[in-house]
């Protein structure tokens, strides 16, 4: 089996089927999190041809792209049997990817440490710069707006309260999710690499709250 061959094909379905996707699943999103898998799987010693292929197919079998979950999750399935014969490898991806698509509803832990890697990688990417380049993506391509604190804003320590105000804004994303992603981290150098993206962000929203409240004028 040559590794590098089926890598390749798997890219060129992968470009295929998320295409120009504007909500977050474009092929670049994927590219992305198999070279950030990539590297913690060197630093892991995990098994690199897992997490990359894991990677590349994870958000293909996502909800918003297919009929269903199940129907995504097959689509995978079709694609990994017709190209590997390892049952083992083909499980093992199916089970990264499926616990991966369940994992916003509390989903099962990751059981393998590459599950881990591609998991801490697809995290990775929804912070930091890119996390918040995605949040605005996401937010305009389903008509949300920027931020509504809904009362005139007070001051900047007033920042908690203003979420509650701002239900489905790409604003309230962060508190509501991108801001726990640091503690999620599965993987040392994962949280590493969390560590600066989450300052990022919080930096940020100072500066986001700052501007909106005239605070730098
Ligand atoms: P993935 O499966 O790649 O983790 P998601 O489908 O959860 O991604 O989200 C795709 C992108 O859209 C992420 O960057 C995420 O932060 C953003 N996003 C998801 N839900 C919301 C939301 N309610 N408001 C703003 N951005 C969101
Ligand atoms: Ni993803």
């Amino acid at each position: 089996m040559d590794k590098s061959y089926i890598i390749s094909q798997t890219e060129t379905f992968v470009k295929e089927q998320l295409g120009h996707d504007t909500t977050g699943h474009d092929w670049w999103h994927s590219d992305r999190v198999r070279n950030t898998a990539s590297a913690i799987a060197e630093i892991e010693k995990a098994d690199a041809f897992i997490c990359t292929m894991a990677a590349l197919l994870h958000d293909v079998a996502d909800e918003k792209l297919n009929p269903s979950k199940e129907a995504g999750l097959q689509k995978v399935h079709t694609w990994l049997t017709s190209h590997l014969t390892d049952q083992e490898q083909i499980s093992h991806i199916m089970m990264i990817i499926e616990t991966m698509s369940y994992s916003g509803g509390g989903g099962e832990p990751m059981s393998t440490v590459e599950g881990q890697i591609v998991q801490d990688a697809d995290r990775l990417d929804a912070i930091g710069a890119i996390g918040i380049a995605r949040v605005f993506a996401f937010s305009g391509a389903k008509d949300r707006p920027i931020y509504d604190p809904g009362l005139p804003p007070r001051d900047e320590s007033l920042k908690e309260e203003y979420r509650n105000y701002s239900k489905g804004t790409a604003i309230n994303h962060f508190y509501e999710k991108l801001l726990k992603l640091k503690t999620l981290m599965n993987t040392t150098y994962g949280r590493q690499l969390a560590e600066e993206r989450h300052e990022f962000m919080l930096t940020f929203l100072d500066q986001f709250f700052k501007e909106w409240n005239q605070g730098d004028k």
